[in-house]
């Protein structure tokens, strides 16, 4: 194993050890949950979305791997498959989307940390490598919510046409990583990226656990 993939491998041990703590935080029960609850949580769903699909578009021009540039388009369309996806499945529950705006309070925090990255390792490092395992994540646990609450539909949606992207886009993370992160100095990069991501992903689920009452909300 090179010493680029042993980095890697313990960059990885690292978000899963972290992301693993988020789960203290999970609902201790899920109750009786109204369809209400789902639709809300699923236009939290939008707005992520929304958010990975742009992201990935901002950066395509400033970056000069084609490779890279090329995953990033790819990804720009899954995110927004996604969005439409989640939208089609909002309507035929009955969810009124008339006048709801995902981007009308916006860009959210997490938007905002990526926006300021401006190397491929601390990007892909950020966004696909760690947002996106914690995606996965936050998305198996709504899945099981989703299942707990007998709404089986919403639970076939994220497992059969949301997460395998999802997938995707983490192992994207980890090849660019593997392939790029080659010198100490872009190793503390990607760490130190990878960190801003993890604390603030830390941040963002306590408020909305303090503030919403969520924990389960879907990610992108
Ligand atoms: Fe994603
Ligand atoms: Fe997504």
């Amino acid at each position: 194993m090179t010493s680029t993939h042993q980095f890697v491998k313990q960059l990885e041990a690292h978000v899963h050890e972290r992301l693993a703590g988020l789960d203290l935080l999970k609902e201790p029960e899920i109750g009786a949950v109204d369809r209400l609850e789902i639709v809300r949580r699923l236009k939290m769903a939008l707005k992520n979305e929304l958010e990975a699909s742009e992201i990935a578009a901002v950066w395509i021009p400033t970056t000069p791997e084609i490779e890279v540039k090329l995953a990033l388009a790819r990804q720009v369309g899954d995110e927004a498959k996604h969005y439409k996806l989640i939208e089609d499945h909002l309507t035929k529950m009955g969810a009124d989307l008339a006048g709801f705006n995902p981007s009308a309070d916006g860009y959210g925090p997490m938007f905002q940390l990526l926006a300021g990255f401006k190397t491929t390792v601390e990007r892909i490092g950020a966004a696909q490598f760690t947002r996106e395992s914690l995606a996965l994540k936050k998305n198996e646990q709504f899945i099981e919510f989703c299942e707990a609450a007998g709404d089986r539909a919403t639970a076939k949606l994220y497992r059969e046409s949301i997460q395998p992207d999802e997938e995707w886009h983490v192992r994207l993370g980890r090849t660019v990583l593997e392939k790029y992160a080659t010198t100490p100095e872009l190793q503390a990069q990607a760490r130190s990226a990878v960190e801003a991501v993890l604390d603030l992903a830390v941040k963002v689920q306590n408020k909305q656990f303090k503030e919403m009452k969520v924990s389960h909300a879907p990610g992108c």
